[in-house]
């Protein structure tokens, strides 16, 4: 009922812009307090302060909070001072005429069309002008770019869980389907806080659905030919966006993770496949009789389900889907100021389980550079470097801009050495033995290295690292910090290893157990943060350290190699973000530590490449560390609620408003749907201790009681 007046209301006043007082009241609820209506079509649009640029500082400021403990409560807990509300959660309406969230699975999946999708992960926020351009300086008003990486089973969408059955329920499908991609979402800071404007021109859902362009050296390769795009140049759909970038002309990147999670292939198709592209699609993860977890192909013969089936069934590859594997794992451009603008996937950025796409600051006169981690096991981390030059000319010009600077260029892949130093290896066609002579995969050409960049780096010999989740380069000296989250595949030095177990190296230097109540856990069960300076002289030269290792206060020292204590230890590193002050925010998405501790978000100050020394890590391997954490460098912000990761960071130029994201709540429960309980409650347990509501993923809002800048 509030949604049809508020429909009535929003059409009625749009010439005005603003929202009454009493529709605003009749949308209480979360993520819907304090809507405005899009005010960018009316005739006078009310003028917005804006604030100057926050100049740099060349020192980071210091930490001025108090710690908050480790704990298991269903909540966000912030520090003293601080206030928290939420954004928008799973299924909110973006658009009016739309019925609000109603906690019981029942709105339509076509709907999710223009509802917040689930599994809110990596995001930006892009400050907004009141022309409805691109204003990097603006607070008060912006664009939230959102990813929303999975459907969390079994929460949320369906009414009472995914229906049982080897065949998917085909609505069930299609609801995850648009689930999936992108939100933009107009939010304004307002005098009650900041909220989502719900209505705004500018809202939009990009799905597992939306038409994409192909762009650079593997568009029009026969390796993306599909029924739906048999020339390669287009496809469908982006999916398990997991981490993000930003361009410095203002867009958004959105990174494809874990795509193998709706793709499937069937028993005996190797036998209808080159022997080169089996070798492929076994190193992407996709053997033949691999059915996917999600299952979308079994909903029927609809090409909304059947193209999930990366399998040989049509006379070519442009009578099939045998190629939809290649057409994901790529890095996604999207105009967050154009709406109607087609997204594109940039191809010369490669292909792998993309966590994220992280830009070293554009100097003018210099190529743009792009930092990059594949999240798997034993996967590497990439830095592309553009062919063009950054020209500040061309902040705002959007996918024109992206062409630019993201179709061509140099892609590199990094190998580390126990020395310290470290090597950036050059993955380009007709170089370092990348050509049809590779006997473990001949390469055909550029486009063909590009989607299976990891084969070519494995030809060069690059360092396996222990999952390379985000990166953040800090904007005060360009260094570089990339989170390696955990691995499980790391074995005793003196141990052989099999399959794809490796012993550990300098990189990745920690072997032990590390119990979790009576649960044996070993390898590197707490994950570190690698970083590296560049070369001054130098494209394909490093130096490197580790600059954090995760782990439990109480554990052996040469376990706490940063010697952590009970205001800063964690577990699992995987969001990482420096805000404009040189502040590094650290996030974790753990499993390991977690029968201590929800998982968290942690404030720091770090220092720089070669600031600590030599160190012995567990199991005997040589390695070299940052300077010791402290009270003052490392400092825990938030803690989560039940089963949840914290994820995802974007604050605004201010430093006023910090955004975060709540991903896959009381995600280990099993819910009871007639009793309506489940593992967490959160969203509504912030407000409320004994709501009984469904766990929703969610963006919260972060600001401090009187005003003043977030962290110190
Ligand atoms: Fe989606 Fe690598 O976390
Ligand atoms: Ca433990
Ligand atoms: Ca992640
Ligand atoms: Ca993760």
């Amino acid at each position: 009922m509030a949604d049809v007046l508020a429909a009535r209301l929003s059409r009625r006043q749009t010439l005005r812009g603003g929202m009454s007082v009493t529709a605003a009241a009749l949308l209480g609820g979360v993520g819907l307090t304090a809507c405005s209506s899009d005010d960018d079509n009316s005739s006078a649009p009310a003028p917005a302060p804006t604030p100057a640029p926050a100049p740099t500082p060349a020192t980071p400021p210091k930490l001025g909070f108090t710690a908050v403990a480790k704990n298991k409560n269903d909540l966000v807990t912030v520090p003293e001072g601080y206030q928290v509300s939420i954004l928008h959660a799973l299924g909110d309406p973006m658009h009016w005429g739309d019925e609000s969230w109603k906690d019981d699975g029942s709105e339509s999946a076509d709907s999710y069309q223009r509802r917040i999708g689930d599994g809110h992960d990596g995001m930006y926020y892009f400050g907004l002008s009141d022309a409805g351009a691109y204003q990097a300086e603006r607070s008060d008003r912006g664009l939230l770019c959102v990813n929303h990486e999975y459907v969390v089973a079994p929460y949320g969408l369906h009414p009472a869980g995914r229906s049982a059955g080897a065949a998917r329920n085909a609505a069930e499908v299609e609801k995850e389907i648009y689930a999936h991609g992108i939100s933009v979402a107009e939010v304004r800071r307002e005098t009650a806080g900041t909220s989502m404007v719900r209505g705004s021109r500018f809202n939009r859902r990009v799905t597992s659905a939306t038409t994409m362009d192909f762009t650079g050296p593997a568009r029009g390769a026969a390796l993306l030919a599909t029924k739906f795009s048999a020339g390669g140049t287009q496809t469908r759909g982006t999916n398990n966006n997991c981490a993000n970038g930003y361009t410095p002309w203002g867009t958004y990147l959105t990174c494809e993770e874990n795509f193998l999670n709706v793709i499937s292939r069937a028993a005996g198709d190797d036998a209808k496949r080159s022997a080169k592209e089996v070798v492929g699609l076994n190193r992407y993860g996709l053997p033949q009789n691999r059915k996917s977890p999600y299952l979308w192909e079994t909903a029927g013969t609809a090409d909304l389900f059947a193209r999930w089936d990366s399998s040989v069934v049509g006379a070519s590859a442009a009578d099939d889907y045998r190629n939809t594997i290649n057409t994901f794992g790529w890095v996604v451009e999207i105009d967050p100021f154009a709406p109607d603008s087609v997204p594109a996937k940039r191809t010369a950025l490669g292909r792998f389980n993309h966590e994220g796409a992280w830009p070293a600051p554009a100097v003018v006169g210099k190529p743009i550079v792009m930092y990059q981690g594949d999240d798997a096991r034993n996967e590497y981390i990439y830095k592309f470097v553009s062919k063009a030059v950054w020209d500040a000319a061309d902040v705002g010009k959007g996918l024109v801009a992206g062409a630019k600077y993201l179709d061509e260029g140099t892609l590199y892949v990094a190998k580390f050495n126990a020395d310290g130093s470290g090597e950036w290896l050059e993955l380009t066609y007709g170089k370092n033995g990348l050509d049809a002579t590779n006997a473990a995969y001949p390469f055909a050409d550029q486009g063909d290295v590009v989607t299976h960049a990891r084969l070519a780096a494995d030809k060069l010999g690059a360092t396996k690292m222990d999952r390379p989740e985000w990166g953040a380069v800090n904007p005060l000296n360009s260094e570089v910090y990339m989170t390696l989250t955990n691995n499980s595949n790391r074995v005793a030095t003196t141990a052989t290893p099999t399959g794809s177990q490796l012993k550990p190296d300098a990189a990745n230097p920690r072997y032990y157990e590390d119990m979790k109540g009576t649960t044996s856990q070993k390898g590197n069960p707490n994950g570190h943060i690698i970083r590296w300076r560049e070369d001054a002289a130098s494209v394909t030269k490093f130096a490197w350290d580790i600059y954090l290792f995760g782990a439990q206060a109480d554990a052996a020292a040469d376990v706490n190699l940063s010697g952590l204590t009970a205001v800063n230890d964690f577990s699992s590193p995987d969001g990482l973000y420096f805000d404009k002050r040189g502040m590094l925010w650290v996030q974790t998405d753990d499993g390991a530590y977690t029968d201590v501790t929800n998982c968290m978000m942690l404030a720091a100050v770090p220092g720089k490449v070669g600031d600590g020394g030599a160190a012995n890590a567990a199991g005997g391997t040589s390695t070299i560390k940052g300077a010791n954490a402290t009270a003052d460098t490392l400092r825990r912000f938030l803690v989560g609620p039940k089963e949840c990761e914290i994820t995802g960071i974007a604050m605004t130029p201010d430093n006023k408003t910090l955004f975060f994201n709540v991903q896959h709540p009381g995600e280990e429960g099993t819910p009871d749907w007639a009793a309506k309980t489940y593992g967490s409650n959160w969203p509504a347990s912030q407000t409320d201790a004994t709501a009984k509501k469904r766990p929703r993923s969610a963006t919260v809002v972060v600001t401090r009681k009187d005003g003043g800048e977030i962290g110190v």
